[in-house]
């Protein structure tokens, strides 16, 4: 495995691998890796021959008030975690070299960063799209693989292909658990005792939402509110959202119909986690 952090030198091998007839694979990752991550990594190792991971923590999708400074990293783990999985290669390139002085262009998926996440997060997935808009013109990539923990993530970058015909396949991988049901995530490190006992309870409602749908309640409202309950049961838990979408524009649905998810944001404290599951 190799450590790259300037374009031009990962450019000048992939170039090479590329002219040998090599399919290449990316990872966009913010690095703190677990299991979640590792698994989009063998995603990618099945499906190309040259599997790049890239591990930024990147600027402009963090609001002012948000974890930028404090987000939790260890390159020496993640590039160990990295080789075990059989990486080629790891991009790691410092802030200047992907948002030199005069940086300008972004780019923006109208509409479907505004909703969900976007409500509360007004600049997250401009922050999102640039990067991995950019990411894309640097690896050029055959696939990307991303997680569907970030639903609303994965279903902007799905639409900004389209949109701006990017000529890479999007994979999405599923959401990577604990054993008692929280989904892994790199910022779940922040929760203290207490609050990671309590956190599970986001799974067992969604879990509740699945049953009911399954049992025959097609209400939206009515899961809606079973989610809620659920989740109140819990003294540490403050809600954001709870929303129940359809899959390919993320508008809400009043009955519950082929192709819906339900996605939460959840606060333990100031650590906020976010889950989803497919109603239908
Ligand atoms: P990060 O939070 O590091 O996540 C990197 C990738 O891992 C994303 O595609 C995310 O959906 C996936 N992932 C995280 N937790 C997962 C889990 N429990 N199961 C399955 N997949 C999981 O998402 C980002 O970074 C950034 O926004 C990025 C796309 C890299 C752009 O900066």
């Amino acid at each position: 495995m190799i450590i790259i952090k300037k374009i031009n030198e990962l450019r000048n091998e992939l170039t090479i691998r590329r002219k040998a007839g090599k399919r290449i694979g990316l990872v966009p990752t913010m690095g703190y890796f677990h299991e979640g991550h590792l698994s989009l990594m063998d995603y990618a190792r099945e499906r190309s021959d040259v599997v790049v991971v890239s591990l930024f923590v990147n600027p402009a999708q963090f609001g002012p008030d948000e974890d930028l400074e404090c987000y939790p990293r260890d390159f020496r783990q993640d590039e160990q975690m990295a080789n075990e999985r059989g990486v080629d290669i790891i991009f790691y390139p410092d802030k200047d070299e992907i948002y030199p002085d005069s940086f300008f262009t972004y780019v923006i998926t109208e509409e479907l960063s505004k909703v969900l996440c976007g409500t509360s997060r007004p600049i997250h997935f401009r922050g999102v799209t640039t990067i991995v808009a950019k990411l894309f013109n640097i690896v050029q990539p055959d696939i990307a693989v991303f997680g569907r923990k970030d639903a609303q993530q994965a279903i902007i970058i799905k639409k900004m292909v389209a949109d701006l015909n990017f000529p890479v396949e999007i994979i999405v991988a599923p959401i990577i658990r604990e054993s008692d049901g929280l989904a892994m995530s790199s910022r779940n490190i922040y929760l203290n005792p207490e609050e990671r006992k309590q956190a599970p309870i986001i799974y067992q409602a969604l879990q509740k939402a699945v049953e009911m749908v399954q049992r025959g309640e097609l209400d939206a409202g009515s899961v809606e509110y079973t989610i809620r309950q659920q989740i109140e049961t819990v003294p540490l838990a403050r809600i954001e959202y709870i929303k129940i979408v359809r899959e390919r524009d993320l508008s809400p649905v009043k009955a519950i119909e082929p192709g819906t998810f339900v996605a939460v944001a959840v606060f333990f404290g100031k650590t906020r986690l976010i889950d989803n599951v497919v109603l239908k």
